[in-house]
């Protein structure tokens, strides 16, 4: 059975405090049964936050492409490991725009985090001209294409997709749960065409871009949205248990 998730990534937000706080009012409800709970939370929290919680799983927001090595301030894999990480954050269209990945650097990125036995959490999503002009599953497939479609069956199964169209994330803009749910079946159908129907049918694909309490049902109660990727309502626990809690127990 396909698993569901509800990821929240906390961007450069929170200190440890923060997190520990927060982590500890999180985990005094249960989320339903069969939702998986991962927090993105900064780098330097990750050890602390990964000793709070027995159910909420916490994520890097990003790694470095190579194992180890003179690559002043950046973090490994093995690191992220050795830390309490359990998921990594790659892809991000933050991380596209702002720091120059493109999808070559992001499949070296998933490759050595799959080796290093985390799962990765890949982002997609497209920019609003290409929405506008009607290329958004063109746009989307090239993403697969250099990226996620490149990696072996094994490697594939290790990974959850999060669908975040750029014109949502930060906008007050969510996608209509049609506009969301058509592109969920539309990368579900492309990674069964590479991988076959099963890995297809077992995938986890979650929708990112505003996602706030208000929304969250009626996103997840879409066939082929299989939770979220929640960034600012995850910054407030309140927000964020409501959205876990809106997920139906499996
Ligand atoms: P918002 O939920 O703040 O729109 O952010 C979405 C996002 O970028 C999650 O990765």
């Amino acid at each position: 059975m396909r698993k569901k998730i509800i990821a929240g990534n906390w961007k450069m937000n929170s200190d440890i405090d923060f997190g520990v706080d927060f982590l500890q009012k999180i985990t005094q409800i249960q989320p339903p049964s069969g939702v998986e709970v991962i927090l993105g939370v900064p780098f330097i929290s990750i050890y602390e936050l990964s000793k709070v919680s027995d159910f909420v799983s916490i994520a890097a927001q990003n790694c470095h492409q190579k194992e180890s090595g003179a690559f002043t301030g950046e973090i490994s894999v093995n690191m992220l490991k050795s830390a309490g990480a359990s998921h990594v954050i790659l892809g991000h269209s933050e991380r596209r725009q702002y720091f120059n990945e493109f999808d070559e650097l992001i499949l070296e990125k998933m490759s050595i985090a799959l080796k290093a036995g985390l799962k990765v959490i890949y982002c997609c999503g497209e920019p609003l001209d290409q929405r506008e002009a009607e290329t958004h599953e063109a746009f989307v497939k090239s993403q697969l294409s250099d990226s996620i479609l490149k990696l072996s069956e094994d490697q594939m199964k290790q990974v959850v997709i999060a669908y975040e169209p750029i014109w949502a994330i930060g906008t007050g803009k969510t996608a209509s749960s049609s506009q969301a749910q058509d592109m969920h079946a539309f990368i579900r159908h492309l990674v069964k065409e590479e991988f076959g129907q099963s890995v297809g049918e077992e995938l986890t694909i979650l929708y990112g871009g505003s996602v706030k309490p208000a929304n969250s049902e009626e996103l997840f109660a879409q066939p082929d949205v299989d939770g979220g990727l929640v960034g600012g309502a995850s910054l407030k626990t309140e927000s964020f248990q409501q959205i876990i809690q809106s997920m139906k127990p499996v």
